[in-house]
């Protein structure tokens, strides 16, 4: 009576999920690891992407771990996914590929217990096992009137075995997904919706009024709190990170985490055991992550190293942190580690021009170096580029700074009324980082397109010449003599509208 009130109620009511549909023993094993304390909504997502991955069993198994973790990224509870990898690659070995269809030699596979065994076993293989989760333990609990605490072995093997005895001789699979399907949107945790469940005319809670108080659970320990600080430790385009050994996140990358972190000096001896030298740029706010058992209050803050010398860990650019497994616990913190890490293009303020002089004056004393006299060049000091920065701004160009993991990494002037691209320097030590590529790409957005854009480059200046070039700007004219004795030639560069290109010959 049970079983068929429940299975004609789940053949009209039954949730399309994505990972239903199939009784492939992988994928139905994939699901049902992936929902293991994770909602229905977030799984689906995150099945599609993990099987179009990792197809079959041996693709899993023979990935790298750090693949599976990356597919994994933001799932949480990590565990799950290296326990899934290391079982994928036992049923390679042990079964040749094929799961079992034995609730016991599932239930001895790494992160599968008695929930995940019998959900296998049940929708994949047809057998009569209760897939006892927090969906069949409320259902079952509050059907049969159990009132006492489910954590309790006893009561848990009470309410298996009323399972066991509710369970049709075949589709038992679908007897598990009808009791899951029930207990989220019907029979729900708190007040449920009795007038739509089809297990009403013979519910003991129902009869009694006391669905509501039921399962009966001891009042779980509240999560405990760790102070920690999160340190961003950058030199240059890089930022230091470490593949976690802690069984929380095991093998997953974070950045530099001083736990019990009460003041400055604690992360200071942390990088000091990692052989890192570097000094606080910025504190950068708090951040919270709540896991089932513990909370971390992180407070986060940018340290700059001297250099990329390190101990443990190691220190990475953008696109390689980006391809590296972080967990969600670092959300925040990864938010901050992308902002530090993208070169920025502002308008320069007033405070900032001593800062940003001093790099022109550096960059462009290295830039002229080959061609120019020692007066002349040390002519180009810091005050006297701070002039030279105000002079332009003062004949109406727009002078930008740019900067990278905070720092002033360099200048831009333009010319919006000439269309021109006035100037573009870059500190010699932070070449090479996508600094000016930013800059040129900020450029071309910011002035005319409609219109030819103008700048003015050395001619034996390779590396800029084909920057410019990638963003097409092209040479129109023959190089101008600077300095003929010098070698010192320079030529300009236009860039023109698309409909301007065309009209060429
Ligand atoms: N929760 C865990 N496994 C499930 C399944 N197979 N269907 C719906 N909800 C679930």
């Amino acid at each position: 009576m049970f079983s068929s009130l429940l299975l004609a109620w789940y053949d009209e009511h039954k949730r399309v999920l994505p990972f239903r549909g199939t009784k492939d023993a992988y994928r139905v094993w994939v699901s049902e690891i992936m929902l293991q304390q994770t909602r229905t909504e977030t799984v689906s997502g995150y099945y599609t992407r993990f099987i179009n991955r990792f197809p079959d069993l041996f693709a899993l198994a023979e990935a790298p771990e750090e693949d599976v973790l990356k597919c994994w990224e933001g799932l949480g509870y990590y565990s799950r996914a290296r326990n899934l990898h290391k079982a994928a690659r036992t049923v390679v070995e042990k079964y040749g590929g094929v799961f079992p269809a034995d609730l016991e030699a599932l239930r001895a596979l790494p992160g599968v217990g008695d929930y995940t065994a019998a959900a296998v076993a049940s929708i994949a293989f047809d057998l009569p096992a209760p897939a006892m989760d927090g969906n069949l333990t409320r259902v079952l609990s509050r059907f049969h009137g159990v009132r006492e605490d489910v954590d309790i072995p006893a009561v848990k093997r009470q309410l298996l075995a009323l399972g066991q005895e509710d369970m049709p001789p075949v589709r038992c699979g679908d007897f598990n997904q009808a009791l899951m399907d029930l207990g989220a949107t019907v029979c729900t945790p708190g007040t449920p919706d009795c007038d739509a469940c089809p297990l009403r005319p013979l519910c003991n809670a129902y009869r009694e009024g006391d669905a509501d108080a039921l399962p009966v659970k001891a009042a779980a320990k509240p999560p405990k709190e760790i102070q920690m600080a999160v340190a961003l430790i950058t030199c240059k385009n890089k930022i230091w990170m470490i593949q976690r050994k802690e069984t929380l996140l095991k093998n997953l990358w974070v950045y530099q985490l001083t736990e019990d972190y009460e003041q400055a000096r604690d992360i200071e001896k942390a990088l000091h055991a990692l052989g890192i030298r570097a000094k606080q740029a910025e504190a950068l706010g708090p951040a919270r992550h709540v896991f089932t058992h513990r909370i971390w209050s992180m407070t986060l803050y940018h340290y700059e190293a001297e250099s990329a010398d390190c101990k443990e860990g190691r220190f990475v650019t953008l696109p390689e942190m980006l391809a590296l497994p972080i967990p969600t616990a670092m959300k925040a913190a990864k938010e901050q580690a992308i902002r530090l890490l993208t070169p920025a293009v502002l308008p320069a303020e007033e405070g900032q021009l001593p800062a940003l002089a001093d790099v022109y004056s550096i960059s462009w004393r290295e830039s002229h170096a080959a061609h120019c006299s020692l007066d002349f060049l040390e002519k180009h000091t810091a005050e006297a580029m701070e002039a030279k920065l105000r002079e332009h701004a003062r004949q109406g160009r727009s002078v930008y700074g740019l900067w990278m993991a905070n720092k002033a990494v360099g200048v831009l002037i333009l010319d919006e009324k000439e269309n021109e691209l006035s100037a573009l320097y870059i500190h010699p030590d932070d070449q090479g980082m996508g600094v000016g590529r930013a800059a040129v790409a900020f450029a071309v957005h910011a002035l005319n397109a409609g219109k030819p854009m103008k700048l003015t480059v050395l001619c034996g200046n390779e590396r800029a010449n084909r920057l410019y070039a990638s963003f097409g700007f092209t040479q129109e004219a023959a190089c101008r003599v600077l300095d003929a004795e010098r070698n010192l030639f320079e030529h300009d560069l236009l860039r023109l509208p698309e409909s301007k290109k065309e009209e060429r010959p």
